[in-house]
């Protein structure tokens, strides 16, 4: 099929580019000798999590139990939850570990307690990580105060429960503005994961696993220091405006870009039919690019070179509205025109969408299904 006969919006994804990012990760991750356990909330497709593993991913990451039964089903063995878990959730999350090597992270003394009681009278034994704050600030203990350790060793003292590692995500490397503040954050996150396991070998707690990763740091890093044993980005597979804008990516790197069309032709702006339903309304790196716009909209179908004078100035639920300046005119527009945009979040842009038109050049060659909206079913 050529891709002009596709129904707009359509998520496509350039097979050369989706192959080229998948190679580079596992590479990058061979070179220093850690393993890599991609984040598949980023695509949620059985297809690319199966070619992440057939390039050496020894597993994968989930954030949601939706996404760990779906790729359960599709054959995925070995997974991480790398999302705390709440007290409703733990029957399931006992009932994936007999179906899967299942680890899941905790950060707080209460969880760990009610895993443990939930399990009382049964055989099963639950993978535990511990969730560490290495500056981000979001979840995760600080390792430098004693409640870190001893949150370890309640772990390590539950019956049910076994003490496998350590795991962060140095999600602050968003909040960055120069490839020299990524290193930075980058350095930080590794040295406090290795400080810390150190920390814990001292104390006869050796953790086996000590998992980083976000894409910007394990882009710019140069290689992973003595200690790291995983690393778990997710986004790298598509890229996106976000990671060019960062620097930790070239625009001619994002594998994922959205087809629209041009539904409104007015004097100094059109209309297209991607708007907030599938870019989302992500605004991008504003404190790099500000009013940027709601993604990259490129000059031609070969090449994802940005168009001079266009613009997204607002999306509303379906309407992408996109203002024409500079070199442009309205006049060069017509109903039915076709438009390629590189989202700001393509995590966030693939999470809206039921399936991917996977491209080589200008034939689409397969269509791969989106694994979401488990959870809910999955729980009833
Ligand atoms: C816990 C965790 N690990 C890994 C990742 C992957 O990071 P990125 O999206 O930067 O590739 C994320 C992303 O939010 C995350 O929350």
């Amino acid at each position: 099929m050529h891709v002009d006969e596709l129904v707009t919006p359509a998520l496509l994804i350039d097979r050369t580019k989706l192959f080229q990012n998948i190679r580079m990760m596992a590479e990058k991750a061979r070179q220093s000798d850690v393993m890599i356990r991609p984040h598949i909330k980023t695509h949620k497709c059985l297809e690319i999590g199966r070619l992440q593993l057939e390039e050496g991913a020894t597993g994968i990451t989930v954030s949601t139990i939706g996404e760990a039964l779906a790729f359960i089903e599709g054959g995925f063995s070995d997974i991480t939850l790398a999302f705390p878990p709440t007290p409703e959730k733990i029957p399931v999350l006992l009932d994936i570990a007999e179906r899967a090597t299942l680890k899941i992270i905790v950060d707080n003394p209460s969880i760990v307690a009610e895993l443990e009681a939930e399990c009382t009278g049964s055989n099963v034994i639950l993978d535990v990580l511990l969730k560490v704050d290495c500056g981000y600030h979001r979840c995760g203990v600080d390792p430098a105060k004693d409640q870190a350790l001893s949150l370890v060793q309640s772990i390590e003292n539950a019956k049910h429960l076994r003490f496998r590692g350590i795991l962060t995500h140095a999600g602050h490397a968003y909040n960055t503005s120069t490839v020299e503040e990524i290193a930075q954050v980058a350095t930080q996150e590794q040295e406090t994961m290795v400080k810390f396991a150190e920390l814990l070998q001292q104390k006869g707690l050796a953790p086996e696993v000590v998992s980083i990763g976000s894409t910007p740091t394990c882009m710019i890093t140069e290689g992973f220091k003595e200690g790291i044993t995983e690393i778990r980005p997710g986004n790298y597979v598509f890229f996106d405006a976000t990671q060019a804008a960062l620097g930790a990516c070239e625009l001619s790197d994002c594998a994922l870009t959205v087809l629209t069309s041009v539904v409104s032709v007015q004097q100094h702006h059109i209309v297209v039919d991607a708007g907030a339903t599938t870019l989302s309304k992500d605004a991008g790196a504003t404190h790099i690019l500000p009013e940027k716009g709601y993604g990259v909209i490129l000059s031609d179908f070969n090449s994802n070179t940005p168009a001079e004078g266009l613009q997204f100035t607002a999306l509303s639920q379906e309407h992408g509205k996109i203002r024409i300046d500079g070199a442009s005119s309205s006049k060069s527009f017509r109903v039915g025109h076709r438009l390629r945009v590189i989202p700001n979040h393509t995590c966030l842009a693939a999470n809206l969408s039921d399936r991917y038109y996977i491209v080589d050049k200008d034939r689409v060659t397969a269509v791969w299904a989106v694994q979401r909206q488990r959870f809910a079913k999955d729980l009833e």
